[in-house]
């Protein structure tokens, strides 16, 4: 699996998540199986670069290579400029978001908004490639399946912007308009699969090895784009990888390997955060971490009421080696979604085309 010149180890990638896959975060999937990962999207406005959110988000310290910067707004030369400010402070791939629908981006007609002002989209792809050339940084495209049920031009736009010198393209198979309600469907992304010469990712409710593989064989895709299942739940690219290699699943990590894993994590999560802003981002973590498993409830929410990260850290120690006493394994409920496993058509995407 290659982006342009850039080798990559595996094809399973963590997906972009804004306040989710910081530096701390990236670093851990890295370590437990993903083969990339694309920062949370940056800014393409230059007043906002020196701001604490923007700086953090382009921390890329101790982060193994290729590093990848995900750059969100509207205007072909400031995205330019974003792309060339992101190559001088570390990245060797840039991203540009076509798929996020937040309020906040698409009020500027950013993110997904992009794919219904296809001579826009394209101005910016052909802006930010044009500003990586010299530095033969790759550009990659994430985006969208389109708008709406009706304006579904994810093959168009993405054939567009191969043209225009794009490396590759993600694609999550839900339309703007949905956000992240119904399910991902995938015909849409294998049509976009056939139609490209560079990789394409698919993305979109992949949530267990199982669905992987349907997914990679239903749609042709180069590669996997895992966001939410990842959450709380890091070493499922792992999971994943094994499964694509053996055809069974493996059985779940040690306890205590969870334990050191998210201890290192908070470790990192409150050295770039600091004390106040680390504890309190790092909740999130510790919830998604121990949703499902016996007495995490009720440890969430007494942890929530914790304020130093001595406390937090602790409290995060004593739970997981209490559980580890009882659960050599981890024993999270299988909170995976029904999926179309075995057969050849993942199930969103029979609801998609019956639509
Ligand atoms: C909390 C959150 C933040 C997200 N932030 C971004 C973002 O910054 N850029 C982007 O392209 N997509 C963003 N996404 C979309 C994800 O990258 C991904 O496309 C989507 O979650 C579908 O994949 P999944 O079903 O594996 O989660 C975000 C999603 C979530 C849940």
């Amino acid at each position: 699996m290659h982006i342009g010149p850039i080798e990559l180890p595996n094809r399973l990638f963590v997906a972009p998540m804004a306040g989710v896959t910081d530096r701390p975060f990236r670093v851990l999937c890295k370590r437990l199986g993903a083969g990339y990962a694309v920062s949370e999207m940056v800014t393409s406005r230059r007043e906002l670069w020196k701001s604490l959110k923007t700086s953090r988000r382009a921390d890329h310290t101790g982060e193994s290579s290729p590093i990848s910067v995900q750059i969100a707004g509207v205007d072909p030369q400031e995205m330019a400029d974003a792309a060339r400010f992101n190559i001088d402070r570390g990245a060797q791939i840039i991203d540009i978001n076509m798929g996020c629908p937040a309020k906040k981006v698409c009020n500027v007609e950013a993110g997904s908004a992009l794919m219904s002002n296809e001579p826009l989209a394209l101005r910016i792809v052909q802006a930010v490639v044009q500003a990586c050339a010299p530095q033969r940084v790759p550009v990659t495209l994430k985006m969208r399946t389109g708008r709406c049920d009706s304006e579904r031009n994810a093959v168009r736009l993405a054939r567009c912007a191969e043209d225009a010198g794009i490396a590759m393209v993600t694609v999550h198979g839900r339309t703007r308009e949905q956000h992240y309600t119904g399910q991902a469907e995938y015909t849409t992304i294998a049509a976009v699969k056939a139609a490209l010469r560079v990789p394409v990712v698919a993305n979109g409710d992949i949530d267990s090895p199982a669905k992987a593989q349907a997914v990679l064989r239903w749609t042709g895709a180069d590669a996997l784009m895992i966001g939410r299942a990842a959450q709380g739940r890091p070493w499922i690219f792992g999971d994943i990888a094994h499964f694509l290699e053996h055809g069974v699943e493996r059985t779940p990590p040690h306890t205590a390997d969870v334990r050191r894993w998210l201890a290192e994590h908070l470790h990192d999560h409150y050295g770039l955060y600091g004390d106040d802003t680390g504890v309190r981002t790092a909740r999130k973590h510790i919830g998604w971490a121990v949703r499902g498993v016996p007495g995490g409830e009720h440890f969430r929410t007494q942890m929530n009421t914790l304020v130093t990260p001595q406390a937090q850290h602790q409290a995060v120690l004593d739970f997981l080696d209490d559980l580890a006493d009882q659960y050599p394994r981890w024993p999270a409920a299988n909170d995976e979604r029904a999926v179309g496993a075995h057969s050849d058509t993942p199930p969103g995407d029979l609801e998609a085309r019956r639509a």
